[in-house]
């Protein structure tokens, strides 16, 4: 079951405070976008990927990509000012594709099992995106006041990858840039057009790499792994 993937990577990584592109950053001695490409370079089913990337910043990601061995990249568009508009950058350089997965190229620890899934029901039902079931209490709260505690039930967190028949993502994206919406995922887009969207169970490991914390748990995570 083929499908190419979206992995945006124009941000500037401000929650980080690096500096700079917390994409850069290495966990275990690798830039965290080596750790996220390599997933898509490994899977036999991804037979392409498209980054989103800030143009000053394409020579740099072009070296790394020869130095890692990552040749499966077809297209490198300029990301835009929020990430819905560099993933639309991306969707509009692709062709002849009929399953698209788009992933933050800031969550390196996406497991394959759950890539397999979100494709195979995105092959299914034409849209599914990978999420955690809430851990933690949830209330709504207003000017410091809480309003409400929300059923956890049927509280998700949601994640990346999502994973859609192209058409139907690229269709999605076309409206909200027509209207002038700006959603904070892909999925919000879709459902805005009225169609369903399925979750895949995914686990509590596809973090995405946000704040300084992130660094000390992707590192824990690594370790784990290699026991
Ligand atoms: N992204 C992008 N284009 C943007 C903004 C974000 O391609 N205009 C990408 C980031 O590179 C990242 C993913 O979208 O891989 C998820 O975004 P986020 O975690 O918010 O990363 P940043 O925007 O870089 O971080 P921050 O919001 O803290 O500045
Ligand atoms: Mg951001």
């Amino acid at each position: 079951m083929d499908y190419e993937v979206v992995l945006p990577a124009a941000g500037s990584g401000k929650r980080m405070g690096a500096g700079k592109n917390k994409l850069f950053l290495s966990l275990a001695n690798k830039p965290i976008l080596i750790h996220t490409l390599e997933i898509f370079q490994k899977d036999r089913n991804c037979t392409g990927i498209y980054l989103a990337v800030k143009p000053e910043e394409r020579d740099y990601i072009q070296h790394l990509l020869n130095d890692y061995k990552i040749t499966k990249v077809k297209g490198l568009p300029n990301g835009g000012k929020e990430r819905q508009h560099s993933v639309h950058s991306c969707l509009k350089v692709m062709n002849d594709v009929e399953i698209v997965l788009v992933h933050d190229a800031a969550r390196p620890f996406i497991s394959q099992q759950v890539i397999d899934r979100l494709v195979e029901t995105a092959y299914e039902k034409g849209a599914a995106i990978a999420g955690v079931r809430a851990k933690d209490t949830m209330k709504k709260v207003q000017d410091g006041i809480i309003v409400e505690t929300v059923d956890r039930e049927n509280l998700w967190s949601i994640q990346t990858p999502q994973a859609f028949r192209y058409e139907l993502l690229r269709h999605a994206e076309d409206v909200a840039e027509k209207e002038g919406f700006l959603g904070t995922d892909e999925a919000m887009l879709v459902e805005r057009l009225g169609y369903e969207i399925h979750i895949v169970e995914s686990n509590y490991e596809n973090i995405k790499m946000t704040t300084k914390e992130d660094l000390l748990f992707g590192e824990a995570i690594l370790k784990n792994r290699q026991m």
